[in-house]
Parts: C-alpha cells; sequence; structure tokens
C-alpha cells in the first residue's frame, strides 16, 4: 500500500526540474555508440528524457549533466550497464517471426538431429536474444523434432549486452501475453504454471537447452568453435551501416559452412556480404562455403 509519504515524495519528484539540454543528448548519443553500437537520433531525445529523468532524481541529481558524468566514470560500472539496460528496446516474444521456427523445423532440424545423433558437435546462437523468448522458442522448436538432442553435444547460447534482460529470462517467467504466437498444442506440452501468477515458465528439459551469457557484439567474442545457425533479429536495425556490416561479418566468420543466419524482418545484409550467403527464405541465409577451402 502506498503511503501519504511516499505519494508526497513522490510528487514532490515530479515538480523538480531536471534539466536535460541538447549537448546532454548528444554526450548521452555518443556513449551508446560507443559502448553498445546503438545510434541514437534527434527522434529519440524525448524516449531519453524519459528513461532515465526518474534515475536522475533518485540519485539526488539535477541535471542529465551530472548524470552522464557520473555513469560513465571509469570506476560506475554498474550504472553505465544501468545507463545501457534503460536505453535499449527488448521488445521480444514468442515464436516472434514465426516463419522462422517453421522454416527452422523443416528445412534446417531434420540435418541437425541426423549430425547431432551422429556424434557432431551442434551450437546454436541467439544473439541479442533480450528476456529469452527468442532462445526458448528455438529450444521448443528443436526438442519437438529431436526429442533425445539432450543426449547429445547440442547446446544453445543466449547472449545480450543488457544484464538485467538476462536476469529475467533466467527467472524464465512469462505473462500469458508473450505467448501469443506460441501453436496453441505447445503450450500445454511445454509449459508449466508458476505458483501464485498467471505467468507460464517453459518445462525444465527447455530450459536445461538454453546457456544465457552477457555479451557485447560490438567487442571481440570469445568463441572458438563454429555454429550451426545464428539468430540475430531486431538488434543490428538500431545500428548504424558500418557496425552492422562488422557485426554481419562476424557471422559469417563463427557460422560453419552451410549454416543458417536468420536476421530480423527489416534488416538486410550489407552488399560487401553477398557472396558469403545465399538466400533461401525471408530474411533467412544460408552461408557459403570458402571458395579456397572448396567447403
Ligand atoms: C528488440 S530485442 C530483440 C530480441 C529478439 N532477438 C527478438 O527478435 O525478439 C534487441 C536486443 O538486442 C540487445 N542489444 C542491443 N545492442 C547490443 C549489443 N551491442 N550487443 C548485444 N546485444 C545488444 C538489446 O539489449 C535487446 O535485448
Amino acid at each position: 500500500m502506498t503511503t501519504l509519504a511516499q505519494l508526497t515524495g513522490a510528487l514532490a519528484r515530479l515538480d523538480r526540474e531536471v534539466v536535460y539540454t541538447p549537448q546532454d543528448f548528444d554526450r548521452i548519443a555518443r556513449f551508446m555508440h560507443e559502448a553498445t553500437g546503438i545510434r541514437l537520433t534527434e527522434a529519440n531525445e524525448r524516449m531519453v528524457y524519459a528513461r532515465l529523468a526518474g534515475r536522475v532524481q533518485d540519485l539526488g541529481l539535477d541535471s542529465f549533466a551530472a548524470y552522464v558524468d557520473l555513469a560513465t566514470l571509469a570506476l560506475a560500472e554498474e550504472e553505465r550497464d544501468r545507463l545501457i539496460s534503460s536505453l535499449t528496446t527488448n521488445t521480444t516474444h514468442f515464436y516472434r517471426e514465426s516463419y522462422h521456427f517453421d522454416f527452422f523445423a523443416q528445412q534446417i532440424l531434420p540435418d541437425i538431429a541426423a549430425r547431432g545423433r551422429a556424434g557432431e558437435r551442434i551450437r546454436i546462437w541467439s544473439a541479442g536474444c533480450s528476456t529469452g523468448e527468442e532462445p526458448f522458442s528455438i529450444a521448443m522448436c528443436l526438442l519437438q523434432g529431436f526429442p533425445d538432442a539432450a543426449a547429445h553435444d547440442v547446446k544453445i547460447l543466449a547472449t545480450d549486452i543488457d544484464r538485467a534482460v538476462l536476469a529475467r529470462a533466467a527467472a524464465a517467467s512469462y505473462p500469458p501475453g508473450s505467448l501469443r504466437d506460441v501453436p496453441k498444442t505447445l503450450i500445454d506440452s511445454c509449459f508449466d504454471a508458476v505458483p501464485g501468477t498467471d505467468h507460464l515458465m517453459p518445462k525444465a528439459p527447455i530450459r536445461a537447452m538454453v546457456t544465457f551469457r552477457p555479451l557485447n557484439l560490438i567487442e571481440p567474442w570469445p568463441f572458438r568453435g563454429r555454429f550451426d545457425v545464428i539468430f540475430c533479429r531486431n538488434v543490428a536495425i538500431y545500428m548504424d551501416g558500418d557496425t552492422q556490416e562488422q557485426i554481419w561479418t562476424g557471422f559469417h566468420r563463427v557460422l560453419r559452412p552451410g549454416g543458417h543466419l536468420f536476421i530480423g524482418h527489416s534488416e538486410r545484409l550489407s552488399p560487401s556480404l553477398k557472396g558469403g550467403f545465399t538466400i533461401v527464405g525471408n530474411t533467412i541465409h544460408r552461408r557459403n562455403a570458402d571458395p579456397a577451402a572448396g567447403r
């Protein structure tokens, strides 16, 4: 229950001006670009104010300039992460762009199951996984067509720059709206009720397929082996062309020849990647063999 003192405090906060200038926005935009590759434009000026003003006030500061000084201090790692988390767009839901999962189940999974059962190492990466709906959708799909996947060397890695969404992904508790695109038959077989809430949680074998890790796509990637499939959907759209190209090039490097890359519905690979991939479906690309290697 909200007390009178809390209410009065909240009203006082609303009254207090937080000074926010175009120069503050420029500094925040520059910081976000350098730290994440995300490009904020003038159209985002109000959004930045709306998402950060409360935090500026909670810290007892009266200007964005003071807040940016604080958050970008070398030692203020936690506040820096919080700032990044406040300004990333984390929208997602289960089976988003469901044609990708149909393609995965029909065109990719039979080969993955055969190779996995033959003892090959199978790795799938959900890059920019947000709160986990995407990698759990992949795991659901995988276990439908390859129910013994866990008995083989098959893993799904799910990464994001935003530690707050990764914490929610690890909790794996989802409101019904997030499951709106999940086929009805799968809801019963793949989810358990979360006691005391109307939320649902993917069943334990689905959760066990996915490992969540923080990873910034614009920093060096720590992988040794290659991936069979990469989903990186609705992440690059917020970045500038050079950063996108750098990320697509990286995916080409870490995908095995014949592996697949799924990107968001409004994203396109940079022209320089044209020879590296073949378009095999709507925003679905198959990595070509390296000509010199002949495979
Ligand atoms: C809109 S969500 C996409 C979620 C999911 N892929 C989908 O399509 O439903 C974009 C995610 O990309 C993450 N992101 C943005 N910049 C990133 C970066 N430089 N490295 C890793 N993740 C990043 C954000 O934190 C956010 O969770």
